[in-house]
């Protein structure tokens, strides 16, 4: 892209410039919230914030603050937003690695909550995070944004996160371990243990950020074909990846018998499947200009990503 931005007289776009930018706000917002948790001995606290700032790509509170900048909104409530479904979806690590989801011993690069903390305590700390996660979203003097906005916003996340979304998908998920499943049930199970969430920050950012109604339908579609690339992605990686760039156990998905895109399709399928979703996802910005370069360069990310 970049000669030809160049010689189009286009400026370049660092993506790396760019995550490193938003991150550090983000993390900002995480340090505040989690800076509010006041348990009595200080555990909890300490095993929510071992496994926020553990290193996650914060691709969710990202894609909330590029969504917000592609409808030309203030920023700082998708950060608080984005930040707030950053602890939903640290909360469902922490819950997807416990023994008696897919029992893992290693995430974001370090031993996963419960081998450090101990199962109770990584229960818990799940449970404190997504409690708190909607106590900010729906603390009013947090936002600039009107309260009838807020709550559309707030109740959006809260469906995607339950049983029509995350906890739905991992519930099937689980329930289809070692069995067999066709295309159609495994991309019920991604678009709901995955998708949801990813879309729901992208709406988030479109909604807070005033997007108008054609604007925050096209970053729907976007997100959608982007959240099933993002866990067909995911898929690919642990077959192909390796333990250290992904900071978790790679080669898990097979030993469990997991339902997934390679091993119903093979990889290159998969592969072909994913990059043809990112090049919807990348149809459904064409209304946009260069507003919506940072989400077209996450889009690219999520396929090309090692980690
Ligand atoms: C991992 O999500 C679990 C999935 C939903 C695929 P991420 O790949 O976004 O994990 P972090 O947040 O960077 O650790
Ligand atoms: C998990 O999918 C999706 C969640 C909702 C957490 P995976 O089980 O494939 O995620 P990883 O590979 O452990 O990160
Ligand atoms: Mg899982
Ligand atoms: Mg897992
Ligand atoms: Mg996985």
């Amino acid at each position: 892209m970049t000669t030809a931005a160049l010689r189009r007289g286009g400026s370049i776009f660092n993506l790396s410039d760019y995550l490193a930018k938003r991150n550090t706000l983000i993390d900002d917002a995480l340090t505040r919230i989690t800076d509010e948790i006041d348990d009595a001995s200080g555990r909890l606290k300490e095993a929510v914030r071992y496994s926020v700032f553990a290193g996650g790509k914060r691709i969710r509170p990202i894609l909330a603050i590029s969504a917000t900048e592609a409808v030309g909104g203030n920023v700082d409530d998708a950060v608080t937003a984005g930040a707030a479904i950053e602890c939903i979806h640290t909360y469902s690590l922490i819950h997807d690695d416990l023994p008696a989801m897919d029992d893992d011993d290693f995430r974001r690069g370090v031993p996963t909550s419960h081998r450090v903390f101990g199962e109770a305590t990584a229960i818990l700390a799940g449970d404190c995070l997504l409690t708190n996660a909607f106590s900010v979203l729906s603390d009013a003097s947090r936002f600039s944004a009107d309260g009838s906005r807020l709550l559309k916003v707030i109740h959006e996340i809260a469906e995607a996160s339950g049983d029509k979304g995350m906890v739905g998908g991992q519930e099937t998920d689980l329930e289809s371990e070692g069995g067999e499943i066709d295309l159609p049930s495994l991309e019920f199970i991604h678009i709901r243990k995955t998708g949801a969430l990813i879309v729901a920050s992208v709406r988030a950012g479109a909604i807070l950020g005033g997007g108008t109604e054609p604007q925050v339908r096209a970053l729907t579609d976007y997100a959608k074909h982007l959240g099933l690339a993002f866990q067909i992605t995911d898929d690919i990686l642990d077959v192909i990846g390796t333990r250290q760039k992904m900071g978790k156990e790679t080669g898990k998905d097979h030993v469990r018998g997991k339902a997934t895109y390679p091993a119903l399709l093979g990889l290159t399928q998969s592969k072909e499947r994913a990059q043809e979703l990112v090049d919807r996802a990348l149809a459904s910005l064409s209304d946009f200009g260069d507003d919506a370069r940072p989400l077209r360069a996450i889009a690219r990310f999520v396929i090309e990503r090692q980690a």
